[in-house]
């Protein structure tokens, strides 16, 4: 079996920042309330010309620079996003072009929250199978354009930004073992309505502002303690590993409060907790990546570790996947 770990890693996060204090002024909220209900103090907002493709080319050229690779080495790129530049083509293919890839065979992958987890697992067969010999994973979100800044209930959550992983073949370590999961009976949990094929844009979806993220707080809140503890425990299971073997969790930075009573579920002390969500708010599929990328960074990850990626998002999907560093 070949061992097929992550070579480098790689984030961008735009320069300006919106503060508890910026969204008081906003809509009627308090940093007293943000702050204690999900542990978002601050939030990257793209400029209006950044648009995914520009976030992903930066943290791809960051991530490569640390893997030692050439943009011309590539042979896969797959950018999990839910705010592509475009509905069609791929940003994937646009970030080829920018990186000058030429090489890579390019697509995205729509798994909200749980995409970068998605794409790490869909790079790791391709590559596992010989197919290819490297890939460019990233998660790289522009959510500012489809936030509802007059709706308190979302507006406070959510935040752009970018990160990205080169995997390859590694010699020791590598991915332990993976798992995901998706139930699309609780789409209409968490959804942006209009703009697809069900429900074109027109004057009217504009009015009803569907064209914003649209979702069911308390329930998602629920489902994702659950979700993300049996998440991680199936992919322990599936390595022959305990809980206490974990060094360090990667998890999708939604809520704190969320990613607390899944530590305590798995008997996990928050020490082995890796946080951005203060800094940065949830950035969808770029939470984890960026978050894998910091932790790298601070050297809160060491060669031999074992973290554990997890992360839950619209669809429902979710996925988890256990590495050996
Ligand atoms: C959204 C979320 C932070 C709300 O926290 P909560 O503790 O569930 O709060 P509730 O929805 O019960 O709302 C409590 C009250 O706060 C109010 N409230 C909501 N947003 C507020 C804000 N930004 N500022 C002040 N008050 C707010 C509500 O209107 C409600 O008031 P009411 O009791 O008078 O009706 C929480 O449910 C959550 O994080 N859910 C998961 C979201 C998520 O992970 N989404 C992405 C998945 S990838």
């Amino acid at each position: 079996m070949k061992k097929i770990g992550i070579i480098g890693v790689g984030e961008y996060l735009p320069k300006k920042v919106l503060s508890n204090a910026d969204l008081e002024k906003m809509v009627d909220t308090s940093d007293e309330w943000i702050t204690t209900r999900t542990g978002i103090k601050k939030r990257r907002i793209a400029l209006p010309e950044e648009a995914s493709s520009d976030l992903a080319t930066n943290a791809a050229k960051d991530a490569l620079k640390n893997s030692g690779l050439k943009a011309q080495d590539l042979e896969l790129i797959i950018v999990a996003t839910i705010t592509p530049d475009m509905q069609f083509p791929s940003t994937a293919c646009i970030v080829q072009a920018k990186l000058g890839a030429k090489k890579a065979v390019c697509f995205d992958i729509s798994a909200a929250c749980a995409g970068f987890v998605y794409a790490i697992i869909t790079a790791q067969q391709f590559i596992a199978r010989g197919a290819y010999k490297n890939a460019l994973v990233i998660g790289s979100e522009v959510l500012s354009t489809v936030t509802d800044w007059k709706d308190r209930n979302t507006c406070v959550l959510f935040g752009d930004g970018a990160g990205a992983a080169v995997l390859a073949e590694v010699r020791s370590g590598g991915i332990l073992s993976t798992y995901l999961g998706s139930d699309g009976s609780l789409a209409e949990l968490l959804m942006v309505p209009a703009g697809g094929s069900r429900t074109p844009a027109s004057h009217k979806t504009i009015d009803k502002r569907l064209h914003y993220i649209k979702m069911q707080g308390n329930e998602v809140f629920k489902l994702a303690v659950k979700i993300m503890a049996d998440a991680a425990q199936s992919a322990l299971k599936q390595a022959g590993l305990e809980c206490a073997d974990i060094d360090l969790v990667i998890p999708h930075q939604a809520n704190i409060r969320i990613i607390m009573a899944m530590a305590k579920r798995l008997g996990l002390p928050s020490s082995k907790i890796y946080l951005n969500i203060e800094e940065y708010g949830n950035m969808s599929s770029a939470s984890t990546a960026a978050a894998l990328c910091g932790a790298v960074k601070r050297n809160r990850i060491k060669k031999g570790d074992i973290v554990l990626l997890d992360a839950f998002g619209a669809g429902l999907v979710w996925g988890a996947c256990l590495i050996k560093w």
